[in-house]
């Protein structure tokens, strides 16, 4: 037996089943349009939904920031020390969250998978919704506790879970869901979590990465101002940057600051990123224009894909799956929609469930009237 012989056999049975992924290279034209191969294409699958990426204010304070304090940041946060520019953006991100704290961390992903393992103990429980993203699921596997899966966006198939452990012997129960989630953008009820959590004592967190920016009091998220223990976020997506934030009791911050590797064990995000999200976050609480805007369009889109047949699931946010099922059609679909200058991506298993394969769209402040209607023509024409 070859020593790479696994790599070649899991490549082409991926290849075989015509689910072998791989990456293309494109540039940026505007905040909407992308080149891939020489074409611009209508780009509705990124996650930049308040087009912030390319926006002027956060590359100037990204270059002011990598100014004054260099393009790296040397260490970890615990070894030289902390930048003053951390604790000012952590600061403002308390205060827009109604936090008592918040603290930075590198990425939404590093975030999930370290913070389940610096809150569990082996006899921890963890109940995480069906639909949670594979950061929480790979976060849930390093926590080395058990794991039960609540049905999705089900606080009562929930609240059965907390009351048949009540008394089994367990240290603590965390409860981890997203406040929108990635592929069906649907909301939880954050209300009703919030009231299990404390009715059984259970530490709620919630994934709020695709609502902060463009969901929630000043568009910072749907748990602003709610009694969530701990919310994460991303500033990959609406923020238009990267990283990712905690906000949660100082208690807490001071707990993850000793407990969490994902925090302890890296080097902090360079400072030019720091200071894209410090811009990001000073033009959030002013874009409510946009955000009315494009909720606005995702009700359009989803109206007009309902009145020609499609399935939307329970979409009620910028992220709109349009269920096709059948991954065959899923991925010719797609394709007719690239053929078209659309930029749609198909997503199939291992992503989604077998026979459950999507187009999903997601929408931008970017996108104009006339983008959405040459969306909606294709599939129109598609339908037939
Ligand atoms: C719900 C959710 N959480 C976390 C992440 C990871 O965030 P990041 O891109 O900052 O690593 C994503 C990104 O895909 C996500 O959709």
């Amino acid at each position: 037996m070859k020593k790479n012989s696994f790599i070649e056999s899991e490549l082409e049975n991926r290849r075989s089943q015509n689910l072998l992924r791989g990456l293309r290279t494109i540039s940026p034209i505007s905040g909407i349009e992308i080149d891939v191969d020489g074409r611009t294409m209508l780009n509705f699958c990124s996650n930049d939904y308040l087009g912030l990426s390319r926006h002027p204010l956060l590359r100037q304070r990204a270059a002011e920031f990598m100014e004054k304090y260099g393009a790296g940041s040397t260490a970890s946060r615990l070894v030289c020390g902390t930048y003053d520019c951390f604790e000012q953006v952590e600061n403002k991100i308390a205060y827009l969250k109604g936090s008592e704290t918040a603290l930075i961390l590198n990425s939404g992903y590093q975030t999930n998978v370290s913070l389940l393992p610096a809150l569990a103990d082996r006899e921890t429980l963890i109940l995480s919704d069906w639909l949670n993203h594979n950061s929480i699921i790979q976060g849930s596997l390093l926590a080395r506790c058990r794991v039960e899966r609540f049905h999705h966006n089900d606080p009562d198939h929930l609240k059965r879970l907390l009351k048949e452990n009540q008394d089994s012997g367990i240290s603590r129960v965390l409860i981890i869901t997203e406040s929108v989630f990635s592929m069906d953008g649907d909301q939880s009820d954050i209300d009703a979590l919030v009231k299990l959590a404390e009715e059984f004592q259970a530490l709620l967190i919630v994934d709020d990465s695709h609502a902060t920016g463009v969901l929630g009091k000043r568009g910072m998220g749907l748990t602003c101002g709610k009694n969530v223990d701990i919310t994460m976020g991303t500033f990959g997506k609406a923020c238009g940057s990267f990283g990712s934030y905690i906000a949660c009791s100082k208690k807490i911050r001071d707990y993850l600051i000793n407990f969490c590797y994902g925090f302890i064990y890296t080097t902090a995000l360079p400072p030019s990123i720091i200071g894209s999200i410090d811009a990001a976050l000073e033009l959030i609480p002013t874009m409510e224009k946009e955000r009315l805007d494009l909720l606005k369009k995702a009700d359009h889109l989803r109206s007009s894909l309902h009145e020609m047949g499609f399935d939307t699931g329970d979409s009620s946010a910028q992220i709109i799956p349009v269920i096709i099922g059948d991954e065959e059609e899923t991925l010719a679909l797609s394709k007719q929609l690239e053929e078209d200058g659309i930029l749609a991506l198909a997503f199939r298993p291992p992503t989604v469930a077998k026979g459950e394969s999507i187009i999903r769209l997601s929408l931008s402040a970017l996108h104009t009237q006339e983008h959405l209607e040459q969306l909606i023509d294709i599939f129109r024409r598609w339908r037939g």
